[in-house]
């Protein structure tokens, strides 16, 4: 759903990021389970109607910030953002930690691939985590094989800070490498300047 001063749409470079409704979801499907997007996510295939369900539960979520996203009134991927708590000392309870971080993902349309969409909105979840919500860190992690998604995060300025040796398990590759990338809202603002 959206937090309170959350607008939507909302621009993503030439796409326009929308709340999810089940007309939308269902151009998702005809794409989501193909092997070249399931091939580097975690949740691999989706059953229609739990993934439907998920989406449109979302909505009720404060702290979920999934859409989809338009090229006019061309469906051509997903975007997830997910408020949670950072790392924090209990004893302050309602300490700056609370909420203070965000994780995002994407998925593009393989028929729509390698034309900057996932950049642009990316950078789109970025703004609303960062301009929107004022969390003070957002991450995003990945195979290290999904070279596609790690550029992305960079072309962004996100920094790698983890690479997790074989700490990632793919159903046919075993056990291989995964990277985290962050960035925090200071060089968020230093980058827009
Ligand atoms: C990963 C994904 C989101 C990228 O979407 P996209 O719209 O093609 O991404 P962009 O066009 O914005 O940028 C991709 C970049 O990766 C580069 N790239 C893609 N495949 C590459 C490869 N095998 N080797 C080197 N660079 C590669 C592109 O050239 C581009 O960089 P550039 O602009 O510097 O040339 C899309 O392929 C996808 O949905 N994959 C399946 C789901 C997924 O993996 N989601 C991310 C989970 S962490």
């Amino acid at each position: 759903m959206t937090s309170p001063g959350i607008t939507w749409p909302r621009p993503a470079g030439p796409l326009e990021l929308r709340l999810p409704t089940t007309e939308a979801l269902d151009r998702v499907l005809v794409w989501r389970n193909r092997p070249e997007v399931t091939n580097w996510l975690i949740r691999t295939e989706v059953d229609p109607e739990a993934f439907r369900r998920t989406w449109l539960d979302g909505l009720a979520d404060p702290d979920d910030h999934s859409a989809i996203a338009f090229l006019g009134d061309e469906v051509v991927g997903t975007v997830s953002l997910w408020r949670t708590d950072a790392m924090g000392q209990s004893h302050v309870p309602d300490g700056p930690w609370r909420n203070a971080q965000a994780g995002i993902g994407y998925t593009i349309d393989p028929a729509q691939a390698g034309r900057g969409y996932a950049t642009a909105v990316a950078g789109a979840l970025l703004a609303l985590a960062f301009d929107d919500l004022g969390v003070h860190r957002v991450t995003a992690g990945c195979f290290a094989d999904n070279i596609a998604s790690w550029r992305v995060m960079e072309k962004l300025g996100m920094r790698r800070e983890q690479h997790g040796v074989r700490d990632s398990w793919h159903a046919e590759r075993g056990w291989i490498d995964g990277f985290t990338y962050a960035m925090l809202a200071d060089e968020w603002r230093a980058q827009q300047r």
